[in-house]
């Protein structure tokens, strides 16, 4: 029987590959859906063999009593949908990217978690493709290239939209580095449908200072330099990293390549969001139960994840001042207002 029942709030497009891996999770039962959209929660039930459907969340909460939701909404209510959750004895909450998109959500989230203890888990799910998971790539930058002294990161979603992503993996590739400054430039601020809900300009250009003298480039923009051959927006995303005795090029759905001193050649090595996100997306769910077994803590935890969500932020605050800013930094909700009009220009 399983020991984990789930209630699914949300029933867009992304939650289909939160409801699929399920039929993979043994220990897991995906116990009831819930959206504001009769026909979204009717086409769940069916596609997923879920039992019970609902329009109203914290009726669900009540009569389901979940021990785990996947929160797969639109961002704009995470901090609600935190402090409801918790406030229903639910023990995890997986919550969609991006998690904040205002400072204020920022704070409300680890207010949540740390006054309610509820746990929180950000779905940027790609920690769980096996050559992060296990560490691979995180060994050649740490082990493989000398110093490493300067990256570039490349995707073509917005500040919101691949910069969660983004930012999450370039933390853990640098072993859970923190940066300690940004300098950053921003341009565009577009009102149509996801550009509404993930609120943040278009394009953003920063510079991050990290520990150890690092400094890392960090473009999110459709005028990004891309991923050669890739066309959605969301596949575009890319990592050079440069060390003095070598270097490594990883892609998100075409491989990686590293070459040191002494190599005659480059090292190829999987990285493939076609044949790695269902698994991907699996183990990431898995480790939830795992995790509240008492197991490993998640690798995409809010304890982590919130340090990614605050260096986009801090680069935001930079393009408001003007300035090269340090982190941590004071950025407030009447800040990101101020920035967002304007960049509308
Ligand atoms: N991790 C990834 O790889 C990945 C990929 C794609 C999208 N995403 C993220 O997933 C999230 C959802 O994307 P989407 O395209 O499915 O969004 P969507 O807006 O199309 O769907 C969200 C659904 O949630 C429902 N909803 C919102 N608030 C509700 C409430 N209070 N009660 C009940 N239902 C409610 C809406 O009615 C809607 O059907 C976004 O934040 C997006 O950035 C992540």
């Amino acid at each position: 029987m399983a020991r984990y029942r789930t209630l699914l709030l949300g029933c867009g497009p992304r939650a289909t590959e939160h409801a699929a891996v399920y039929a993979e999770l043994p220990t897991m039962e995906l116990a009831a859906c819930c959206d504001l959209l009769p026909e979204r929660v009717a086409q769940f039930q069916q596609s997923y063999g879920i039992p019970a459907g609902y329009d109203d969340y914290e009726k669900a909460l009540a009569e389901v009593q979940p021990d785990i939701v996947h929160a797969v909404t639109s961002p704009g209510r995470r901090v609600w949908e935190a402090e409801v959750t918790a406030a229903a004895g639910v023990k995890a909450l997986v919550v969609e990217k991006p998690s904040a998109i205002c400072p204020s959500d920022l704070a409300g989230l680890r207010r949540v978690m740390n006054e309610t203890g509820l746990k929180i888990i950000v779905n940027a799910q790609r920690r769980y493709f096996p050559q992060f998971r296990d560490g691979t790539i995180r060994d050649i930058v740490e082990n493989r290239l000398g110093e490493v002294y300067f990256v570039r990161a490349s995707s073509c979603g917005n500040t919101m939209g691949m910069g969660p992503h983004m930012m999450d993996l370039l933390l853990l590739f640098l072993g859970e580095a923190r940066p300690e400054a940004v300098w950053a430039m921003a341009h565009t601020i577009r009102e149509e449908s996801y550009q509404l809900s993930h609120k943040a300009p278009e394009s953003i250009f920063a510079q991050y200072w990290f520990p150890g003298g690092i400094r890392a480039h960090f473009d999110c923009s459709p005028d990004a330099l891309g991923t050669p051959g890739e066309t959605s927006f969301w596949m575009h995303l890319h990592f050079d990293f440069l060390g003095t005795k070598g270097r490594l090029f990883l892609t998100q759905n075409k491989g990686y390549w590293y070459q040191s001193g002494g190599m005659s050649e480059p090292v190829h090595g999987e990285s493939s969001w076609d044949t790695q996100g269902f698994a991907g997306q699996r183990d990431f769910t898995q480790a939830v139960a795992d995790w509240l077994d008492g197991g490993e803590p998640h690798l995409n935890r809010f304890e982590l994840h919130q340090y990614s969500v605050e260096a986009l932020l801090a680069a935001q605050k930079s393009v408001y001042e003007g300035e090269r800013v340090t982190l941590p930094c004071e950025f407030t909700d009447e800040e990101w207002l101020a920035l967002r009009e304007r960049l509308k220009g």
